[in-house]
């Protein structure tokens, strides 16, 4: 057992499944990537798209996004204080959100997934709550904020 782990540790460069990337979580707002300005999803060109949100006592900023369905899409999250998650239902979006850690995801969010879990309006978009989900203090259960799902064409 101790071999075979050695052997995949090392030979074949096993790793665990997350990124690792550390950063200063008192020290977000003095980043490029995660100031208050930068937040919030960004197209890149090969029609992907990036989104950055920071997690804090309690909700997460920017506290509504909007984002299209059936490309992949890559969160990065990092928390301001403490300990949070990033659930958002009717995906495979699920991550904790560690202090000193960036949290790195990627889906695609299936339209006709998200469509059973939020509210339908008149053009077609659905939106779905983005929950935290580790416990994070007195007001947990109401740290949520929102994702606009819009159908891409074809
Ligand atoms: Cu943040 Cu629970």
């Amino acid at each position: 057992m101790l071999a075979s782990i050695i052997y995949t540790a090392f030979k074949l460069h096993a790793q665990p499944p997350s990124n690792v990337e550390i950063i200063d979580s008192t020290q977000l707002h003095l980043t490029d990537e995660f100031a208050e300005d930068n937040l919030g999803p960004r197209s890149n060109p090969d029609g992907s798209v990036t989104v950055v949100l920071v997690a804090h006592r309690y909700g997460f900023s920017p506290n509504h996004i909007e984002l299209p369905a059936g490309v992949p899409v890559t969160f990065r999250v990092a928390t301001a204080d403490t300990l949070h998650g990033l659930h958002i239902p009717g995906t495979n979006i699920d991550t904790m959100v560690v202090p000193g850690y960036v949290s790195e995801i990627t889906a695609s969010i299936q339209y006709h997934e998200v469509v059973k879990h939020g509210s339908l309006d008149a053009d077609g978009k659905v939106t779905v709550p983005i929950y935290c989900n580790e416990f994070c203090g007195l007001n947990h259960h109401f740290m949520w904020s929102r994702v606009t799902v819009t159908r891409t064409p074809g």
